[in-house]
Order: structure tokens, then sequence, then C-alpha cells
């Protein structure tokens, strides 16, 4: 498929349970900003983020099976970073997740500094089976 256009619309959370793996999502309804993602006009994903127990910003990700692997998951974060000003953006993924840890690193996410995950376990900030990747967003280079 030839994607021509990406845009952010208002959420939809019906939409979402049609993802694969949605619940791998962890978007909690009500506690954060989401759009539902809309590639040449179809529905395509789900991007939003909530501020974290740490005042950190999350970001949560999901897009549709039929529109993977096609660079939305970029396209749409730009887009989002461009609506709300966060210099940094953080995302937790599981460490067995290998599609979304390789997809996160492809749009420019770091893993952060094994030291501060730790940190962040033991005080129950991030799950044990998780990393923690983290984007500068002042300074996009993709
Ligand atoms: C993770 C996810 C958001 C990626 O979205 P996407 O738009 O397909 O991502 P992109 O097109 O930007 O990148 C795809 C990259 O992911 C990697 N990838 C995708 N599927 C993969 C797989 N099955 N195995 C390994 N790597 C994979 C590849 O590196 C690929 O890059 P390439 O096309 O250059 O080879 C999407 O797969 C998804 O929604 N998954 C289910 C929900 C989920 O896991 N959300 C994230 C929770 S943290």
């Amino acid at each position: 498929m030839n994607i021509s256009s990406i845009n952010l619309v208002a959420f939809d959370n019906r939409f979402i349970e049609t993802i694969k793996d949605y619940k791998k999502i962890h978007l909690k309804e009500g506690e954060g900003t989401y759009y539902t993602i809309t590639a040449n006009k179809k529905k395509a994903g789900v991007i939003g983020f909530q501020t974290e127990k740490d005042g950190n910003i999350g970001l949560k990700i999901g897009i549709h099976q039929d529109f993977r692997g096609q660079g939305v998951f970029g396209k749409a974060l730009t887009l989002l970073a461009k609506k709300h000003t966060f210099d940094k953006i953080y995302s937790e993924v599981a460490i067995a997740n290998i599609a979304s840890v390789k997809a996160h690193e492809k749009v420019g996410f770091k893993r952060i500094p094994k030291k501060k995950e730790e940190e962040l376990k033991e005080k129950g900030l991030m799950y044990k089976r998780n990393m923690m990747l983290v984007k500068n967003i002042k300074f996009q280079n993709y």
C-alpha cells in the first residue's frame, strides 16, 4: 500500500480493540492524551502519551496490523511532537517485544542507562520485564 497522508484525529476507543496485540499498548483512557492515526483517511493506529508517576511523558503506540512496517509510527510521532511541546518522550517496552524495540530504535529512541532502569524498577516505576527508551524531540533527525 502506498501511504500518502498520515493524520491524527479524535481518539476512537472501539477501533483500538481491532488492533492485534492492543493490550501491549497499555493505554489507560482518561489518564492521557490520545489520537487515532489515519493513513489515506483510514484508521491505522493509535498514538498518545500520559504523564507517568515520575513526571516523565510516556508514549503509547499501536499500529493496526494492516499498516505495520510502512513507517506509520515515525510519521505519527512527528505529528504528535508538533502538536505538543515536550523535549523528551519516554517509552516503556517489553524486552520480549522485539518488533516494538526495533521500531522504536528506527524512529530514534535509545535505551536509557541500565543503572537508571534499575533505579526505576526498584522504585516500582517500571516493570522488571521491560526496558525504557527515550527520544529527544527537540533535535529530531529523521
Ligand atoms: C511496534 C509497532 C508500533 C511498530 O509500528 P510500525 O508502524 O509497524 O513500525 P515501523 O514501520 O516504523 O517500523 C517497523 C520496524 O519494526 C521492526 N519490525 C516490525 N515487525 C517486526 C518483527 N515481527 N520482528 C522484528 N522486527 C520487526 C523492523 O525493524 C521494521 O523496520 P523495517 O521495516 O525497516 O524492517 C507495531 O508493530 C504495533 O503496534 N505492535 C503491536 C502493539 C505494540 O507492541 N505496541 C508497542 C507497545 S510498547
